[in-house]
């Protein structure tokens, strides 16, 4: 089995290509992106969000069979296009993380809400940002949004 990530495909190993097969599990065991954190394991905490067909989606809840002409993206090609490298960006400057276990999630969930809502309002933060973070990082997830959304803006400009 096949699947597209980060623009590339990969075949996975075998003991990773049963369709039933988690793609939380497929990514890091089977292709070594571990860069997609496991925490819950049953769509609670955020930590696995990948996104599919540019929708951030709970990666331990994606069977890979499903992911048939689908392209995922992963933490891993979060900075290859100006959303994610201007999140990157606004993440260094606020020091948004602390032990950093939540923060390939939270970036996903990030990526996909201001490809969605590029002025996102406090509201809009927090109805997409549901991700869990032991640390207590959320007031600076939501500034580092605001940053990333506000240079984005900025560029915009003629
Ligand atoms: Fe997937 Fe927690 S590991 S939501
Ligand atoms: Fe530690 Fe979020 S930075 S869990």
């Amino acid at each position: 089995m096949e699947l597209s990530i980060n623009g590339e495909r990969r075949a996975l190993p075998s003991g990773s290509d049963d369709p039933a097969m988690p793609l939380l599990f497929a990514l890091r065991d089977g292709l070594a992106l571990t860069g997609t954190k496991f925490g819950c394991g049953i769509g609670q905490c955020g930590a696995c969000t990948v996104h599919v067909d540019g929708q951030p989606q709970r990666s331990c809840l994606v069977p890979v069979g499903s992911l048939a002409g689908k392209a995922v993206r992963t933490i891993e090609g979060l900075a290859a296009d100006r959303i994610g490298a201007a999140l990157q960006r606004a993440w260094i400057a606020h020091q948004v993380p602390q032990c950093g276990y939540c923060q390939s999630g939270m970036l996903m969930a990030a990526a996909g809400l201001l490809a969605r809502t590029p002025r996102p309002s406090a509201a809009d933060i927090d109805a997409a940002m549901t991700n869990l973070c032991r640390c207590g990082t959320y007031p600076r997830v939501r500034a580092a949004i605001g940053s990333a959304a506000a240079e984005l803006a900025g560029a915009r400009r003629p």
